[in-house]
């Protein structure tokens, strides 16, 4: 198995999901895309993490985004775990959950880590770009619940910086001051960046949000 890194092409494959079969490239279509794992049905933060993404679909809908969780239990332990989440989160699951029972994507998602667990998905999450290569992966281990703000947050830096020549700073949220990417010279700033912007060192120039009101 070969690892995937930055800039990969995300491997395509053909799984059972609770919406029916899903060929992952063709289901994308021209979306970015969330693929995320969970270790286990019917398990606590599981419970919590699916129900929160759930009550979170309009902000990755406003992002052109659709998301798919995947876990190695089968359909039938999904289906009957989604009445849980739908009853204890008070949300309806609205994206599809892969039924991975071969551990088919587990293992082209390198997604087992048999050091900590090696029975069950750790909890991976992949952005994958509409041109689906992958900009983000993030591990977390079983015993914390993910921050689905901060995946948001990521998605909008990786958004903007797409197609402006800035990158954000650290705690960047949607809105704030970017900074200027080293390649762009100081002569290029007034038609790129006509807000202006502020040189604090010549490798450090902060300039607003490009496309922000
Ligand atoms: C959970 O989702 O609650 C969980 C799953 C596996 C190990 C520990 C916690």
């Amino acid at each position: 198995m070969k690892s995937i890194r930055l800039g990969d092409v995300a491997p395509d494959f053909t799984a059972k999901s609770t919406e029916g079969e899903i060929n992952f490239h063709d289901w994308l279509g021209d979306s970015w895309g969330v693929l995320f794992s969970h270790p286990a049905d019917y398990t606590p933060v599981c419970t919590t993490e699916l129900g929160t993404v759930a009550k979170y679909k309009s902000e990755f809908e406003k992002r052109n985004v659709k998301v798919v969780a995947l876990s190695v239990d089968g359909l039938e332990s999904h289906q009957g775990w989604v009445k849980d989440i739908n009853e204890t989160q008070n949300t309806t699951v609205n994206f599809p959950i892969i039924a991975d029972e071969d551990r088919k994507v587990s293992v082209l998602y390198d997604m087992i880590h048999p050091n900590a667990d090696s029975q069950h998905t750790v909890r991976s999450v992949f952005v994958i770009a509409p041109d689906k290569t992958v900009k983000l992966m993030i591990t977390y281990p079983a015993s914390t619940g993910r921050n689905f703000d901060e995946l948001l947050r990521v998605i909008d830096s990786l958004q903007l910086t797409m197609y402006q020549k800035v990158a954000t700073p650290a705690n960047w949220v949607s809105g704030e001051d970017c900074v200027i990417v080293p390649a762009v010279t100081n002569e290029e700033i007034p038609e790129l960046f006509p807000k202006g912007y502020t040189e604090l060192k010549p490798y450090l120039r902060m300039t607003p949000q490009p496309d922000a009101n």
